[in-house]
């Protein structure tokens, strides 16, 4: 692995599909490996953000990231409008992709839905930032949730056009990182719809920031089913409600989705729900505190992003230079 980068976007509501399928990967992929890690705010505007609000999330989200353990000595954290080379790639590879490639992008037509006409345009070429993002960096391993497999296969695909278009051995190719036992995290009240940070449902996620009055209470509510729980992940596909929990304690605990079987299965879900509910507690309380200190210092977070920020540009900057030369823009 040479180098690697993944991108959070600073739209609030940090929760533990987050926390589970990226960033605690992120934490651990930072001790071996050269990394990269972004705030994603030109992605974020692809849907309408309040100007205040996105300043505010971006701290915030930062502040998450460095709570749940990101070093900013060794990791380079930064917010990607700061760096110029991601839109000028991007519309390169506006013109690389193919629109029958946006086309089949599921997340657009989840994300557009039926106000498709409606949706902006940078909703669609999304996926084109997203490959701007690595290549800018010519990173090679994107740690990843489930969710954003699609994302990263359209990102190697233009890679490939681009090196075969120009006739030259440029790009990398891009490999996804999915790691762990709780790459999809559902939502928790309904087990077909991802844990996501749109969700109207407060009851849907369990936010990063949420209280251990409000993590039980949540649990709690869960939806699951009325039988005894699963004793085998087979049963899983069936019973998307209990697999959801069960692949929860198993990311929360480090353990796999079977020991979790082992040690559960045919019991009823009220015990396992409240050690569940402690299990989440005893992991986000930490990263809680560390936030709140941070987010009482907005100085040292815009810092880290400053840092960031021109280590970032430093990295790009001969790249985005030999891209210009290979699509053959004048430089007088
Ligand atoms: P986003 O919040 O969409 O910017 O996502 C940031 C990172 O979290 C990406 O790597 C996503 O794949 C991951 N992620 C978001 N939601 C979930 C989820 N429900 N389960 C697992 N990973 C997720
Ligand atoms: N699209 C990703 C998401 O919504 C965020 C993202 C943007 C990203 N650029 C990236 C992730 C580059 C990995 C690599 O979750």
């Amino acid at each position: 692995m040479s180098r690697i980068f993944s991108g959070v976007q600073p739209t609030g509501n940090l929760h533990l599909g987050n926390y589970l399928g990226a960033i605690r990967n992120w934490v651990r992929l930072q001790e071996e490996y050269e990394c990269l890690f972004c705030l994603v705010d030109l992605h974020a505007i692809t849907v309408w953000q309040a100007p205040d609000e996105l300043r505010r999330n971006t701290r915030e989200v930062t502040a998450g990231l460095l709570a749940a353990g990101l070093d900013p000595k060794r990791t380079v954290i930064f917010n990607q409008s700061q760096v110029s080379g991601h839109a000028q790639l991007a519309w390169i590879f506006n013109c690389v992709t193919r629109l029958g490639w946006l086309n089949r992008m599921t997340q657009f037509k989840e994300k557009a839905g039926k106000q498709r006409e409606n949706a902006s345009s940078g909703l669609y070429v999304y996926p084109n930032l997203m490959a701007a993002d690595i290549l800018l960096y010519k990173a090679t391993h994107v740690p990843v949730g489930e969710d954003q497999k699609q994302h990263l296969e359209l990102s190697r695909d233009i890679a490939q056009k681009f090196n075969s278009d120009f006739g030259v051995d440029f790009f990398p190719l891009i490999e996804p990182l999915i790691m762990g036992e709780a790459t999809r995290v559902m939502s928790l009240r309904d087990g077909s719809q991802k844990m996501s940070k749109s969700d109207a449902s407060e009851y849907s996620r369990i936010n990063m920031t949420d209280d251990a009055d409000a993590i039980a209470l949540k649990i709690r509510r869960a939806r699951t089913d009325p039988h005894p729980m699963p004793e085998a992940p087979d049963e899983f596909a069936e019973r998307p409600e209990a697999g959801n929990l069960m692949g929860l304690f198993a990311g929360l605990s480090d353990t796999s989705v079977e020991d979790v079987c082992k040690r559960y299965g045919g019991e009823q879900f009220s015990t396992f729900k409240q050690q569940l509910a402690d299990l989440a507690v005893s992991v986000l309380g930490p990263i809680q505190d560390e936030m709140r200190r941070l987010t009482a210092e907005p100085d040292h977070v815009d810092a880290v992003l400053r840092d960031g920020v021109e280590r970032a540009r430093a990295l790009a900057a001969p790249v985005l230079d030999a891209v210009f030369e290979i699509v053959g823009f004048l430089r007088p």
